[in-house]
């Protein structure tokens, strides 16, 4: 149970009076007081899912802490990694589905709305699924062969119980080309088409989703709108657009997010945030990607800012950041259905590895102690609100 809020109800407050602003009082009193607060998932009910990412740790039951917040304060689940080709079917009609089916009932079980991701990626996908056994690359029947399997397999294994499915990543480049990737060079661009048939043959009770970074940028915003619009016009349904919310202090403007929430549902369709988090630390140039920060000290002390302490002004602009973010979707909360957190806590963020490995961040609600940040109770006031 997690320790008390200061939006906590307010008919416990006379019992709690003088605990409330006493951080020490309040871990100790959350192992005692079971305390009906309000909750994110609650107070965004009548708007969209609030949904958080899994780690493969935590699917397996390694971090409790974070499953009972995910159980606690989320509606809707994603795992980060695990339904992903390379682990499903890692060698050429060999299929893993325990760890996915973990998932799969453990959203089930706490009666959460359940994301597949992701069916087409250019990255974390096996080489084989491109090559012959001579390691030549196959024609494109061979590989179109290839995807319809792996989706009718896997969409068809969770039929009924994923409520909607990535089907496919990041397929248009940051210039708004198509991205020169191994499905589109074997097969040309109606690989997307194909994908979204396949998957919708395979479940068409599933939303389909095309979820991709970048969706602020104009260039590329209109790129994936002119290709949802072909694919409209072939008949082909794309039910949702997944916009990756990997977001900073300083990106992307307010307005180009709200321009394209706006075009998007021009498409009819609907738009989901997804993989969303607030980056803290300074963005490095190109050139410093993959780096390990612990072996040079200057590095570490410019791109990674706050290594043991993030400070309250600091978690003031997250929190602030996150409103400003939030009163968007409020606004627009006919065209959402869904707003996924991508972590429960700062420690599992993926940013703390990339684009440098190493760094300490803080972009999601809940630190390292699992206690909720500045940013949550702005989210849960915001949400009151609005209700
Ligand atoms: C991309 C992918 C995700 C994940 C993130 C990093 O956005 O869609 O599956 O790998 O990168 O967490």
């Amino acid at each position: 149970m997690r320790g008390l809020r200061l939006a906590g109800v307010l008919s416990l407050s006379v019992i709690l009076t003088g605990m409330i602003n006493c951080v020490t009082c309040r871990s100790v009193q959350k192992q005692e007081i079971s305390i009906q607060e309000p909750k994110l998932k609650d107070v965004y009910k009548d708007a969209f899912y609030i949904g958080t990412g899994l780690d493969s740790t935590q699917i397996y039951g390694g971090d409790q802490r974070a499953l009972a917040i995910m159980k606690e304060q989320f509606n809707a689940v994603t795992a980060e990694n695990i339904m992903k080709w390379e682990k499903l079917q890692p060698e050429l009609g060999k299929y893993y589905f325990t760890v996915a089916d973990s998932f799969v009932s453990l959203g089930e079980r706490n009666q959460m709305y359940i994301v597949g991701h992701v069916l087409l990626w250019h990255y974390q996908t096996p080489e084989w699924v491109f090559q012959d056994t001579s390691g030549n690359l196959v024609d494109r029947e061979t590989l179109l062969m290839r995807i319809r399997d792996h989706i009718h397999n896997v969409v068809g294994h969770y039929k009924g119980r994923v409520g909607s499915w990535d089907v496919v990543n990041e397929a248009i480049d940051d210039n708004g080309e198509w991205r020169e990737n191994l499905y589109y060079q074997i097969i040309g661009k109606d690989y997307v088409q194909k994908a979204f048939e396949y998957a919708r043959e395979a479940d068409p009770d599933a939303k389909l989703i095309y979820n991709d970074y970048s969706l602020t940028n104009r260039v590329k915003r209109d790129a994936v709108i002119k290709m949802v619009r072909e694919l409209q016009r072939k008949g082909v349904k794309v039910d949702e657009i997944g916009m990756q919310g990997h977001y900073h202090l300083d990106y992307p403007l307010l307005d180009s997010l709200e321009e394209s929430i706006v075009e998007f549902s021009e498409l009819e369709v609907k738009i989901a945030i997804t993989e969303y988090e607030i980056n803290v630390l300074p963005r490095p140039d190109d050139e410093q990607l993959g780096a390990d920060i612990s072996l040079n000290y200057e590095m570490q002390k410019k791109y990674d800012p706050f290594p043991d302490f993030f400070p309250d002004s600091m978690q003031q602009k997250l929190a602030d950041r996150y409103v400003d973010f939030f009163k968007i979707f409020i606004k627009h909360k006919d065209k959402i259905s869904r707003v996924t957190i991508w972590g429960v806590h700062d420690g599992q963020s993926w940013t703390n590895f990339w684009p440098i490995r190493g760094r300490t961040n803080y972009p999601l609600l809940f630190d390292r102690q699992y206690e909720p940040k500045a940013a949550f109770d702005a989210l849960i006031e915001i949400g009151k609100k609005n209700k």
